[in-house]
């Protein structure tokens, strides 16, 4: 399966960032990007403290098919070296069906509230709806107000329900995302 070209993209602030596929010898960049987080975005993200990735967590989180398990980092230039600063990625199957698919984003704190998240969850919903995938399922814990107004300004119909102390928040991707302005 082929994975989508890079492209750039101007942050809100004038910074520009390129937006790529996550590759499979990333695994060092995405450590150095959960080191990087505060403790509040490693537990909004990992839903438990998670001080770092081990290897075997980071080569997980590269492995993937560009189909069914698919991730978009964004990244920066840091001294000649490559340097990833949020990831977007979804899953599937979730349950037996194969058009539903768990979604996590991350921004890095430094690069919060400059609409990168909503930049990188529109680009990976095109490309699930072109993989055949019609709902995004995320669990959110429920002090994390900013993620629902993110989930809000994405333009994604959502739906949610309380279940064992988290928000499980489900996405239709049926209908285009408004909220992407290119
Ligand atoms: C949630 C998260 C991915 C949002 O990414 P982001 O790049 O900061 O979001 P954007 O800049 O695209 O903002 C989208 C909307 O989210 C809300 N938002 C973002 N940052 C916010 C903040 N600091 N306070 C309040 N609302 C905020 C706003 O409603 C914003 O709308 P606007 O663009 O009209 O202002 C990012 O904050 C993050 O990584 N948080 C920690 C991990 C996490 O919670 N992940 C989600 C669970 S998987």
């Amino acid at each position: 399966m082929n994975a989508p070209a890079s492209s750039v993209h101007t942050l809100r602030d004038g910074r520009i960032v390129t937006i790529r596929p996550v590759q499979p010898d990333d695994g060092p960049r995405l450590q150095a990007l959960v080191l990087r987080l505060s403790p509040e975005s490693r537990f909004l993200r990992f839903m438990e403290y998670v001080k770092e990735l081990s290897p075997a967590q980071a080569a997980r989180l590269t492995d993937l098919d560009y189909h069914q398990r698919m991730a978009l980092a964004a990244v920066i230039d840091q001294a000649g070296e490559e340097q990833v600063i949020a990831v977007a990625r979804y899953a599937s199957p979730v349950g037996n069906d194969p058009g539903r698919a768990e979604v996590g984003v991350v921004v890095e704190d430094a690069y919060q509230n400059l609409g990168l998240g909503t930049h990188l969850l529109a680009q990976l919903t095109a490309y699930a709806r072109q993989h055949g995938i019609h709902t995004f399922t995320a669990t959110i814990y429920p002090t994390n107000k900013r993620i629902l107004k993110f989930i809000q300004s994405s333009g994604l119909a959502y739906q949610r329900r309380f279940v064992d102390g988290a928000w499980e928040v489900t996405l239709s991707l049926s209908a285009p995302n408004s909220a992407h302005k290119p």
